[in-house]
């Protein structure tokens, strides 16, 4: 029997705690069951229709026809799973459909996918530098970003947030044999704001260092045709490892890393997660590969995500709102204090507008926020009626005069 004064204890009352003051206060909305997709740009939530405001599917893919068309057949010829990894039983010509068709919409020799995108981060930077090697990270950079690099070993450094000089400085401290990788998000999960590319790139170039960049919220979102950072800067064939998630553009699940052949070839055969866990189901291998030729046939929906996420942010800064330095789909509404965060969220949920609250420590304390979000599944009006209610919000919780 353990001891129920131990730091597991201590950790477990914490958190507990902590959660139950705000479910006490009516200010818990986390968890909350989606009962039915109304196309993406409104859901059912405990019987009330609201405006989908928090959704990670920039292009509004889910539930297109010729996805569902997909998953549907890979079930009838495939059934629901893999029962075995990549390496062994577990690999079906859609894994390597879905593979080369990543490549050709990235850009590069070949690709892999795993089952998850951050199992892709933690596996992949674990996998490419060790305990004599450098790690150097964006320190906005996602969690399983941050896990890789703890998991890998290697000498872990951070820089000030998208501040080019400060990655040149900790590039400097390295000695100038060791191998080197510089790991960033595209675009930042919470902010919504796009890394320095061009000058991550060359600087990387002068200190020979690898150059990794998480795509999850850059693909089908930055880009004349949706294929992610280097195109949005033209600085096609700069990065090496290209990151990036087949759960949020996509509608399905799963990482991948597209680059090199011999990179790619190295990760098939070195990296645990590919090697130890089971391969992606059929359906969600199939729907992840017609997405992305969706992305390509219906270049509409990229014009239109920019142009609503154009409108949202415009908008919200015309209301009075800090959006920090989005330029994407993610638009931070910053409330202050935790409890301002929740009170709007409260306020928003009960006129039918679904956002949601991140507090710390997914974000720094006293920058408490909306994670708010749009999609090309959007209307105009249905935006100008969402920034209404978040206006509304703002004044109700005091952060707005
Ligand atoms: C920047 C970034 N990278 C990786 C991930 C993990 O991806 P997944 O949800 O597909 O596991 C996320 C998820 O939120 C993310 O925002």
């Amino acid at each position: 029997m353990h001891s129920l004064d131990d730091n597991i204890s201590h950790r477990v009352r914490a958190m507990n705690e902590r959660v139950a003051g705000v479910k006490e206060a009516d200010l818990y909305f986390y968890n909350q069951p989606v009962s039915e997709l109304r196309g993406g740009a409104s859901v059912l939530i405990n019987g009330r229709e609201m405006g989908m405001f928090a959704s990670y599917s920039y292009l509004g893919l889910i539930g297109h026809p010729k996805i569902n068309a997909a998953a549907k057949d890979a079930v009838d010829r495939y059934g629901t799973g893999t029962h075995g990894v990549r390496t062994l039983a577990g690999t079906l010509t859609l894994h390597r459909e879905l593979e080369e068709t990543i490549a050709r919409f990235k850009h590069t020799e070949a690709a892999i996918v795993f089952t998850s995108g951050y199992v892709t981060n933690l596996t992949v930077v674990s996998t490419l530098v060790g305990r004599e090697d450098y790690v150097i990270s964006d320190k906005l950079n996602h969690a399983s970003i941050v896990d890789g690099c703890m998991m890998s070993g290697a000498k872990f450094l951070r820089f000030k947030h998208n501040d080019m000089d400060a990655l040149e400085d900790r590039l400097k401290q390295c000695p100038s044999d060791s191998a080197k990788l510089v790991v960033a998000d595209a675009v930042f999960s919470m902010d919504g704001d796009v890394i320095n590319l061009p000058r991550m790139v060359e600087v990387c170039q002068k200190y020979g260092a690898w150059l990794m960049v998480d795509e999850a919220h850059s693909v089908g979102v930055l880009g004349k045709t949706g294929r992610g950072i280097e195109e949005h800067f033209g600085l096609e064939g700069t990065i090496d490892i290209k990151m990036g998630t087949l759960s949020m553009t996509i509608p399905s699940v799963g990482g991948y890393i597209a680059g090199k052949k011999d990179v790619i070839e190295y990760l098939r055969h070195a990296s645990r997660a590919y090697i130890f866990s089971a391969a992606l189901p059929p359906a969600q291998t199939a729907a992840a590969k017609v997405a992305f030729e969706v992305i390509l046939a219906e270049p509409w929906r990229v014009e239109k995500l920019r142009a609503n996420a154009d409108q949202f942010i415009k908008g919200l800064k015309a209301r009075g709102f800090d959006t920090l330095l989005t330029e994407t789909a993610i638009v931070p509404v910053i409330c202050g204090e935790d409890e301002a965060a929740y009170v709007m969220t409260r306020y928003c949920q009960r006129h039918d507008a679904f956002v949601l609250p991140v507090v710390s420590p997914a974000v720094p304390v006293g920058l408490a926020r909306l994670r708010a979000t749009v999609t090309a599944a959007h209307e105009s009006i249905e935006i100008e009626r969402a920034m209404d209610v978040i206006e509304a919000a703002g004044k109700e919780a005091g952060v707005l005069k």
